[in-house]
């Protein structure tokens, strides 16, 4: 029977890896689920354990690093001494963080193959440290489960093979507990709009932050604010003004995450998994960065890429009418990725 061990560490890992895991349990494939601990705060990390019900991961690695050249290395070192212990059939990465990269080169190097979910991605800025990790990633990797066609399409411009066609992990996810978040009651009173940010290319500059919330300010309706830890860190250190209208809380579950994007009038953000669950649940999003490795979303005007001086003009737009909103499959990337993994595992199983 074959050996899987699926490797996660940031908040956006917990939630993609919870059908795959679910899946795997059903057909009695053995997960060995590790936890590098780059997300280690219990908002970040433990309650989408508990929410999600996911399995208590079988090694947690206690990576602690605001370093990256640190982390990577610490999580390779201590991955290297697990994956030489389990020896699994396939090391199962997901997304575009330090941990897939950390996990895919460790891999490689023992000579274990590799599968990768969320492969494909792409927004062509290497000042983006997820763009970076995705592209050696896709590189390294023996098995390729593209959430879109575009990420399809993006291999095959690469000269990248074994990729399949699987649908999104996280429209699974949307999909599943839309009857739970949709019955949840709201968290404020209308209208307001749910703010996220955490990209270095927006927190780490103290004019940008400023545009920010400056432009944040001049919206006149209530904004909700989730804030990541790194976000606060740099906002005390800017010292950057938080307008009035902006409420800061700390960073909220899953489901409530859900619940309060569906009742918003808006979405704004800079994170690459909420711009796709606004597109999921109709919540027309403005994304404050220069690209997106989610192109399907742009169209018909449901997301708009902008600058922080135009946020207040994008976030008044029209809302769309026309929604194409099959983009991400069928809610049923989860199966197809353990067929594959189950078919991979039945023929050569072939280290390209
Ligand atoms: C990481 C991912 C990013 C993903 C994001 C989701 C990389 C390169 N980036 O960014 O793709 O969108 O997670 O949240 O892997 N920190 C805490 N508590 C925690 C976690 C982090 O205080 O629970 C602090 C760290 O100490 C560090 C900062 O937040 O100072 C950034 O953490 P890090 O894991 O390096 O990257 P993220 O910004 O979270």
């Amino acid at each position: 029977m074959m050996r899987v061990m699926s490797v996660v560490g940031a908040r956006p890992q917990f939630v993609k890896c919870v059908l795959v895991s679910k899946e795997l349990k059903k057909r009695g494939i053995e997960e060995t689920l590790v936890h590098t601990g780059q997300h280690y705060d219990y908002e970040m990390s433990g309650q989408f354990f508990n929410d999600l019900d996911i399995p208590k991961p079988v090694h947690n690695l206690y990576v602690r690093s605001e370093h990256p050249g640190e982390q990577i290395a610490l999580m390779i070192d201590r991955l290297e001494t697990v994956m030489m212990d389990e020896l699994p059939d396939i090391v199962l990465v997901y997304g575009d963080t330090n941990s897939t990269l950390a996990a895919a080169l460790i891999a490689s190097k023992l000579g274990i193959p590799v599968a990768h979910v969320e492969a494909g991605c792409r927004s062509y800025d290497k000042k983006m440290p997820e763009e970076v990790n995705r592209v050696i990633v896709d590189y390294i990797a023996d098995l390729h489960f593209c959430p879109t066609l575009t990420t399809l399409h993006n291999l095959f411009e690469e000269n990248i093979y074994n990729t399949h066609l699987t649908g999104d992990v996280m429209k699974d996810m949307v999909d599943l507990y839309r009857p739970i978040f949709e019955c949840k009651p709201k968290i404020c009173v209308d209208p307001y709009v749910m703010l996220t940010i955490h990209r270095p290319s927006n927190t780490d500059s103290e004019a940008r932050m400023d545009g920010i919330m400056d432009s944040l300010g001049n919206l006149s309706t209530q904004i909700i604010f989730p804030a990541h830890p790194r976000t606060i860190k740099m906002l005390m250190k800017w010292g950057n003004v938080i307008p009035s209208n902006v409420q800061v809380v700390d960073p909220l579950s899953y489901i409530e995450m859900l619940g309060a994007m569906n009742y918003a009038e808006h979405v704004i953000t800079d994170s690459g998994g909420i711009q796709k669950e606004a597109y999921l649940l109709r919540i027309p999003c403005t994304t404050i960065r220069d690209t997106t490795e989610w192109p399907e979303t742009l169209q018909d005007g449901w997301n708009v890429i902008s600058e922080p001086k135009d946020l207040v003009h994008n976030v008044m737009r029209k809302k769309p009418t026309v929604y194409v909103g099959n983009q991400f499959g069928s809610g049923n990337a989860s199966t197809l990725i353990v067929d594959l993994l189950e078919e991979w595992y039945g023929t050569d199983r072939t280290i390209n």
